[in-house]
C-alpha cells in the first residue's frame, strides 16, 4: 500500500461514506457463522434474505506498522432469537490499544480479556477505550443504525479465530426493559 499525505477526511452520515474513500466491507448474516447462540435462527435469517448486519468504510490510511488507520462501522438495528445484532469481534494479536468514538445511534462496546468482561455504553460523543489484550465486539442496542469511528494502530492485526475459540464472556440480548446480559457458559 502507498503512503498517504497529510489530509482531511470527511464522513458523510447520509451516504455513510468517507471522502476520500478507502476500502468498504459489508458483513451479511452469512458472514457471522458460529457467532449467534441460536444456530437454527441464524440459518433461518441467512435463508430469509441474508440481511446486511453491518458495514465498515475505511479511509485510505493503510493497515501497516506506524500508520494510524480509521474506519466507520455502521451496525443495523435488529436481533436474531433475541440476540442483538453485533460485529464479529476480534482480538488484536499484537495486543495494541484502540479507541472508538460514537457518532450516531446507540450501541455498546463489549470487551473480554479471557477472564473479565467490560461494557461501555456508546452514544454520540462517547470515546470507548480498548486496552491492549482486550478482545472487542460492538452491538447495536437501539432501533436506528449505530455508527462509530475506530482509530487503531496500523500493525495491530485482526484475529477473529480468538473470539470463535474463547467467546466474548457475555452475550447481549434484547430484554423487556433494556439490554440483558447472559454468560457464554449458559449456551
Ligand atoms: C478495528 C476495529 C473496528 C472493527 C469493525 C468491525 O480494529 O476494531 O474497525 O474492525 O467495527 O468489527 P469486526 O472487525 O469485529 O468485524
Ligand atoms: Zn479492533
Amino acid at each position: 500500500s502507498l503512503p498517504v499525505p497529510p489530509m482531511s477526511i470527511r464522513f458523510d452520515p447520509a451516504g455513510g461514506t468517507l471522502q476520500p474513500e478507502g476500502p468498504t466491507l459489508t458483513r451479511r448474516m452469512s458472514d457471522l457463522e458460529g457467532l449467534f447462540r441460536d444456530h437454527a435462527a441464524w440459518e433461518q435469517a441467512v435463508a430469509d434474505g441474508d440481511p446486511v448486519v453491518y458495514s465498515v468504510v475505511s479511509s485510505r490510511v493503510p493497515e501497516v506498522e506506524r500508520e494510524l488507520p480509521q474506519s466507520i462501522t455502521t451496525i443495523q438495528p435488529g436481533s436474531t432469537a433475541g440476540e442483538l445484532w453485533m460485529t464479529k469481534g476480534h482480538q488484536h494479536p499484537n495486543h495494541q490499544g484502540e479507541i472508538y468514538l460514537g457518532i450516531s445511534g446507540h450501541g455498546g462496546l463489549l470487551m473480554f480479556n479471557g477472564t473479565e468482561t467490560e461494557w461501555v455504553d456508546m452514544t454520540p460523543g462517547t470515546i470507548g477505550y480498548m486496552p491492549p489484550g482486550w478482545a472487542h465486539r460492538s452491538i447495536n442496542v437501539g432501533d436506528e443504525p449505530y455508527s462509530f469511528l475506530a482509530v487503531y494502530p496500523g500493525g495491530a492485526g485482526h484475529d477473529y479465530g480468538w473470539v470463535l475459540e474463547h467467546g466474548m464472556g457475555r452475550r447481549v440480548l434484547a430484554g423487556e426493559t433494556g439490554v440483558e446480559f447472559v454468560d457464554y457458559s449458559a449456551d
